[in-house]
């Protein structure tokens, strides 16, 4: 199923708010970048979405300021079939880093058209109706800086909005897991995260959400958040933070590392994988997350991979079992 949003191109992207704003109560619910000018900003009009774009020489007229942005199931399938239609590809698909995949394309009249995908109706696509057993994670705060990069964080009002775009992509009255993700694109930053996870502790409260994480924190922070409302989860670097785990463990909350497979990258200790591997006529892949399963009981892998026989493969590594004698060569 398709959604349309129609996208303003303006140089007065206040002018603009302040109309649609005073005029229709449209609300803010998402704005790029979270801090500073808005390069994009959402605005929900009852159970419309409005887009205004800052496009500081939008034309005289004969420019197009108004977009139609349709979102598909999926975007490359969808640019396949554009020209022998009649229309034209104007640039893309490309992944932003806000999770959309983008593509704009031109109809037969020439009216400019973005058609974008979102991580979220892909998941809806691909599993709803969801078995009962299923539990899907889902991470709000990350937003792009001025440079396009997720640098930027979502300020205490703009969660709810974030939460809400989550229940409709997914078509859920309650999502399972809301992970609060803070600081930049390093490691913890250290600073408060309670007025930010209290937004969230309050949607919980009222039902939108289930449980609550908390993502790339230090020890500080988990006290903090914890203090706030119940931590079910801490989604943070893979690495070797035996400290944090062990709170974890001692709390009953699940460890969650990301980049546990390193992002893909040629892992330090090969030979002694591969070595292990071999024993156990396994894959690198699968000892690498065997290894991270067998390292504590809250632990849990979450492997990415845009792969289906990765994605089998690291499924079957829940049933490798690694001997003492694996352990000691693989922590050598
Ligand atoms: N909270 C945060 O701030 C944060 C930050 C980053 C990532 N994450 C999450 O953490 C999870 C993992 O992150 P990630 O995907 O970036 O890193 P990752 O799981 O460490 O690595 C993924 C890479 O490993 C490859 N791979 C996966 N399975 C493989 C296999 N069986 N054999 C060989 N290569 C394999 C993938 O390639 P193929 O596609 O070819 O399989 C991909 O290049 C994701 O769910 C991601 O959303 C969270």
């Amino acid at each position: 199923m398709s959604t349309i949003q129609p996208v303003i191109l303006t140089a007065d992207q206040d002018v603009l708010r302040r109309f649609y704003t005073d005029l229709f109560g449209a609300e803010e619910i998402f704005r790029v970048p979270a801090e500073g000018p808005a390069f994009y900003l959402g605005l929900r009009i009852g159970d419309t979405d409005l887009g205004l774009v800052t496009e500081p020489d939008p034309g005289d007229g004969a420019a197009p300021r108004i977009l139609l942005s349709i979102g598909v199931d999926d975007v490359d399938e969808t640019l396949g079939r554009v020209e022998a239609l009649g229309g034209s590809v104007s640039s893309g698909p490309k992944d932003m880093p806000w999770g959309q995949r983008v593509a704009h394309i031109r109809d037969p009249d020439g009216n400019a058209v973005n058609v974008t995908q979102a991580a979220n109706e892909l998941i809806r696509e691909a599993l709803a109706p969801y078995p009962e057993d299923l539990v899907i994670a889902t991470k709000v705060g990350p937003l792009p800086g001025p440079d396009g990069m997720p640098s930027g964080q979502a300020t205490p009002d703009q969660l709810r909005g974030l939460v809400e775009a989550d229940l409709r992509a997914l078509g859920v009255d309650r999502l399972d897991v809301v992970n609060l993700r803070v600081g930049g694109m390093s490691g913890p930053g250290g600073e408060s995260v309670a007025e930010r996870f209290a937004v969230l502790a309050g949607l919980r409260q009222e039902g939108l959400i289930r449980h609550l994480g908390v993502s790339n924190i230090d020890a500080a922070q988990l006290v903090e958040a914890r203090s706030v409302a119940p931590v079910a989860c801490v989604q943070n670097p893979y690495a070797d933070d035996l400290a944090l785990l062990a709170e974890c463990e001692a709390a009953g909350i699940a460890y969650v590392p990301f980049f546990l497979l390193g992002g893909g990258r040629e892992p330090l200790d090969a030979r002694r994988l591969e070595k292990v591997a071999a024993r156990l006529d396994a894959t690198v892949a699968q000892v690498q997350l065997a290894l991270l399963l067998a390292s504590s009981p809250v632990m849990l892998a979450i492997p990415g991979t845009g792969n289906l026989a990765h994605l089998e493969e690291n499924m079957a590594a829940r049933d490798l079992t690694l001997t003492d004698d694996d352990l000691a060569d693989l922590r050598g």
